[in-house]
């Protein structure tokens, strides 16, 4: 017998243990990366507006969160920096003294076993808000390059684990790569935005860093909205320069991307949860219009189930506290 009536779906439903027992994707915290944005100082702790519930942090406090962190299960943090000074270079990038950088050596120190990744780019810190050098009015790639592996560099004698290039220059993980291994850091590992799209979801984080372009847009680097089969050469093209993850950023608005990554590359895969999704969330559950934990745990569920092996989130955190409470 076949078909209904001898079958019926409904019959694993019925129970709360019954569909734990058949549930196909699982959210753990163990898949979680939270994004922490950090500055020079001491005892700082900012809200940031657009952000609500993420907060500029001193490495001190970065510490603090850090052991929070551990202590809900989640492996890993990556670290955007909020420069004292920009310049045309965003030489603040590759500071050893900067706040990211002093954020990594004591993370490493005082919150042991946590991955520490960092974002590497310059637009933090670059007068311009670009992602590199500016020339004739156009950001020059290859002039780029060695400033992002100058950053990277840094980022390892601090002690960092991983370092995610996000500036979406072509060539930067075979220019990382060859600076790292150069220099004796050849377990530093790369988790490249290979799919980055130019997308307005970037908006909140804008602000969070003060980073929006002072003229013009990152069309011209970051990748078309339209262009989901360009995103496989990005991925692939990377993975051919030595990365060793990818990412698909935005998550929420690109899951079909993410899905046929997942299909076409058997390598660990990254999505990036971005601060527009979050802010969306937050705005409307402000208001009372969605159930801000129902909404985002299905989220990240779907971020998953479409093939994602972890996920960059602000809703680390909340997520972390909402699964262990069942
Ligand atoms: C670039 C960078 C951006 C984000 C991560 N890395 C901003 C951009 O490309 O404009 C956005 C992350 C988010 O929106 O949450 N350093």
């Amino acid at each position: 017998m076949t078909g209904f009536p001898s079958v019926r779906l409904r019959r694993l439903r019925r129970l709360p243990a019954l569909r734990d027992l058949v549930r196909q994707t699982r959210l753990t915290p163990d898949r979680f990366v939270a994004p922490l944005f950090v500055r020079a100082g001491a005892g700082l702790r900012e809200e940031i507006t657009s952000l609500p519930g993420v907060h500029r942090l001193s490495p001190d406090e970065a510490v603090a969160e850090s052991q929070e962190l551990v202590d809900l299960g989640i492996p890993a943090v990556i670290l955007f920096g909020i420069p004292e000074k920009k310049d045309e270079v965003g030489s603040e990038a590759w500071e050893e003294g900067a706040a990211v950088q002093e954020t990594v050596r004591r993370v490493k120190r005082e919150a042991p076993g946590l991955v520490v990744a960092t974002d590497v780019c310059l637009d933090e810190y670059t007068s311009h808000g670009h992602c590199g050098v500016v020339r004739d009015g156009e950001v020059d790639n290859d002039a780029t390059l060695p400033l992002l592996a100058r950053t990277a560099l840094s980022h390892a004698r601090a002690g960092v684990d991983v370092v995610a290039p996000s500036d979406m220059m072509d060539g930067r993980v075979t220019a990382i790569r060859r600076a790292l291994d150069d220099d004796g850091y050849g377990s530093v590992a790369i988790l490249s935005y290979a799919a980055k799209f130019a997308s307005a979801f970037y908006g909140p984080f804008r602000e969070a860093a003060d980073s929006a372009p002072k003229f013009g847009d990152r069309r011209g680097y970051q990748m078309d909205p339209g262009n989901g089969r360009e995103a496989m050469r990005e991925i692939a093209l990377d993975l051919e320069e030595g990365a060793d993850a990818v990412m698909v950023k935005p998550a929420l608005a690109y899951l079909d991307v993410l899905r046929e990554a997942r299909r076409r590359f058997d390598v660990p895969l990254a999505a990036y949860n971005v601060s527009g999704e979050y802010a969306m969330v937050k705005a409307a559950a402000a208001r009372g219009w969605i159930e801000e934990r129902r909404i985002a745990l299905e989220i990240l569920t779907s971020i998953v189930r479409a093939g994602a092996d972890f996920v960059l989130t602000y809703h680390a955190k909340d997520a972390a506290r909402w699964l262990r409470e069942g």
